[in-house]
């Protein structure tokens, strides 16, 4: 027997996408607001116990998911359109339970956000996921050097301090720098007391993007989009507006799905100085890729050329889109070499993407992609977001039918996916069971 909450969660765990491939996608498709800005930007508005308003947010799992966290810490929101509005004016509770926790590890920021507001917070230990271990040493160590206490517990970080006290930290790991530790740090910081100066610092657009949030609440940030971070504390921050900007990896996607069905795709609102590294790539592979007024105008036919990809921290080729970009080199002939410098073990669709047809081998971080002439339409499983991307877009290029179930991975961090591929002649349809 199932509640009417229960019944309704299941709907979204079994719904899949029927694609039937083989047409190139012509027409325009617009991209939303970035889900990994929306995310901090959320939580950083618990710094001050004022309103703040988030524009052009997405309608995205991850954002539910996070607002459902900050109600339970007693943050009041509403979502009017893509308009978020928060009131943390209640925000007493400093609890993230393993419940909410474990459906997202963004979820782990609350753990800086509430140093900053209430000096104590017990948030649950997020784990690792499919994309690899993900450790969070870097933000404990970060947060420690500010003065915090931190011990685990039963599966919880239970952290505490009487005051936080700027300093110089190094937040680069064995993969680069870390965006969600320097995130948390920025966090914790922004309140402290004196200069906390971050070496090493995340560069990615979403830091900037931050930064600027939490300068328009009154903190004191410079260098974002540098490795180096100086936040000088502040004792108060205020509410503030912030629009989101558009989403780098969705727009990475769509324009990848223009290229793997040989279509001609304008990808609007987007900012090209965030996509360089994958607007290079595609370039390198084939693909024409002009700016227009109002987007990027993607074109490509065959022959397409074999290209070798390392990810990396922004500004290099992004993590994010790579199962992306391997579905589409699996269907250039030729050897293509992928190499993953962020998540070496963020493959997990390759064997998805062989039983239709593509010939990948993975040795440690490394996929050699051999391309072949055609991907052919089988049954095959999300397992996480950008995976699951990259099998929706073999399944738009491959012969016949592609059914991807588990498409609540995919929900997680595209908006209507189905639609806006839809609406440029794709032939995909959600199909609840
Ligand atoms: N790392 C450590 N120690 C830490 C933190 C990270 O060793 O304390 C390692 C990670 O294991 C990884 C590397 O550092 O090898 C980079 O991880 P990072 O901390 O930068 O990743 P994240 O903050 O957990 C964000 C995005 C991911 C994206 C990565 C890399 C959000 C909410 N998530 O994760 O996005 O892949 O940065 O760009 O912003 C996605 O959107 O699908 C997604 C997974």
């Amino acid at each position: 027997m199932y509640s009417v909450v229960q019944i309704k969660i299941k709907r979204v765990i079994m719904d899949k996408f029927v694609i039937n491939g083989g047409k190139p996608l012509e027409g325009e498709i617009e991209i939303s607001g970035a889900k990994n800005e929306a995310l901090p930007l959320t939580v950083a508005s618990i710094l001050t116990d004022d309103v703040s308003i988030i524009s052009n947010i997405s309608d995205l799992a991850d954002l539910r998911s996070m607002i459902s966290l900050l109600e339970v810490l007693g943050v009041k929101s509403e979502i009017k359109g893509n308009v978020l509005r928060i009131d943390p004016s209640g925000c007493d509770g400093y609890e993230a339970p393993y419940d909410l926790v474990r459906k997202m590890r963004a979820s782990v920021y609350v753990l800086g956000a509430l140093l900053g507001r209430l000096g104590r917070a017990k948030v649950s230990f997020p784990g690792g996921c499919v994309i690899g271990t993900r450790p969070i040493d870097l933000h404990l160590m970060g947060l420690e050097k500010l003065g915090a206490r931190i011990k685990i517990e039963h599966g919880y970080i239970i952290a505490d301090a009487d005051k936080l006290v700027g300093t110089e930290i190094f937040l680069s790991g064995i993969h680069g720098p870390s965006v969600g530790a320097t995130v948390n740090v920025m966090l914790a910081a922004v309140k402290a007391e004196g200069v906390t100066v971050i070496k090493e610092a995340s560069c990615e657009p979403q830091i900037t993007e931050l930064a600027d949030f939490l300068n328009s609440m009154g903190a004191k940030i410079e260098g974002a989009g540098t490795p180096v971070l100086i936040i000088h504390g502040v004792k108060e921050l205020h509410g503030a507006k912030h629009e989101v900007i558009p989403d780098r990896i969705e727009a990475a996607t769509y324009m990848i799905a223009g290229v793997i069905t040989r279509g001609n795709l304008l990808i609007k609102n987007c900012i090209v100085k965030h996509l360089e590294a994958v607007i290079e790539k595609l370039r390198e592979i084939g693909a024409e890729i002009t700016y227009e007024d109002d987007g990027v105008r993607v074109k490509a036919k065959d022959p397409l050329k074999p290209v070798n990809i390392r990810t990396a921290p922004f500004p290099g080729f992004p993590t994010d889109v790579q199962p992306q970009i391997m579905s589409l080199l699996a269907t250039v002939p030729g050897i293509s070499v992928i190499t993953e410098g962020v998540y070496p073990d963020r493959f997990i669709h390759v064997s998805e993407l062989n039983r239709m047809g593509a010939d990948i081998k993975v040795d440690n971080a490394v996929a050699v992609v051999k391309g072949v002439e055609k991907l052919s339409g089988a049954p095959v499983m999300a397992s996480e977001l950008r995976g699951g991307a990259g099998l929706v877009l073999a399944g738009l290029s491959a012969i016949n039918q592609t059914v991807v179930s588990r498409v609540y991975h995919i929900d997680r961090g595209y908006e209507s996916m189905e639609k806006k591929l839809a609406n440029v002649g794709a032939d995909i349809k959600r199909v609840s069971e």
